[in-house]
């Protein structure tokens, strides 16, 4: 018998439970990274890092990506008309955490351009779809920012980036 395989240890979450429990419980379910962007009311590029994201609909082309209502960028997110989300590549982890951390300043002066409908770029993504906002409903403690596609560009030659119980990982197709 293999001992490789770490021991199994089924945990439960209940209502009611330590919402850690509960973070843990969803950080089971693999994603990618995406960074969302838009300009502030100043103009100003601002975004953060989300793994929230998901498709909704083809007809019409709707994406959906859920912001922290405590974010300080979520004020930006749900007022522009435009914004962004930037699919990451491997090579953009230091995006990704640069992204998500408080204070730093977030758009190096080589590292975005401004798309076509307004929201900042990241060079080098795998994918990025540019979006209008469509709608925003409530999710709890997040708004569920729900955006109509209006440019999708994507390079199916760049490996993602994802991020699987709390770490980064990384796959690599030949
Ligand atoms: C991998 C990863 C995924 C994240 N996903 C989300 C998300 O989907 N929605 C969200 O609001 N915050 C998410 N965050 C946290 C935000 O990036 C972070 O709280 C935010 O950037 C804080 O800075 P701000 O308040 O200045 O915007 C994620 C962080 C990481 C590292």
């Amino acid at each position: 018998m293999s001992t490789d395989a770490p021991p199994s240890s089924p945990r439960e979450y209940r209502a009611g439970s330590d919402p850690r429990t509960l973070r843990d419980a969803l950080g089971c379910f693999a994603t990618g990274v995406t960074v969302v962007t838009c300009l502030d009311a100043d103009g100003q590029p601002v975004g953060l890092t989300a793994n929230s994201f998901t498709s909704v609909s083809l007809d019409p082309p709707l994406l959906l990506v859920c912001i922290g209502k405590n974010a300080a960028s979520a004020a930006a997110m749900i007022g522009a008309s435009h914004f962004a989300v930037n699919v990451l590549q491997t090579e953009q982890q230091p995006a990704s955490i640069r992204f998500a951390t408080r204070h730093e300043d977030r758009f190096g002066p080589n590292d975005w351009s401004p798309g076509e409908y307004e929201a900042p770029l990241l060079e080098s993504s795998l994918g990025v779809f540019e979006c209008e906002a469509h709608a925003v409903h409530d999710g709890g403690d997040h708004h569920m920012l729900i955006g109509r596609v209006v440019k999708a560009r994507f390079d199916a030659a760049l490996d993602p980036l994802l991020y699987f119980r709390g770490s980064y990982r990384r796959l690599h197709f030949d």
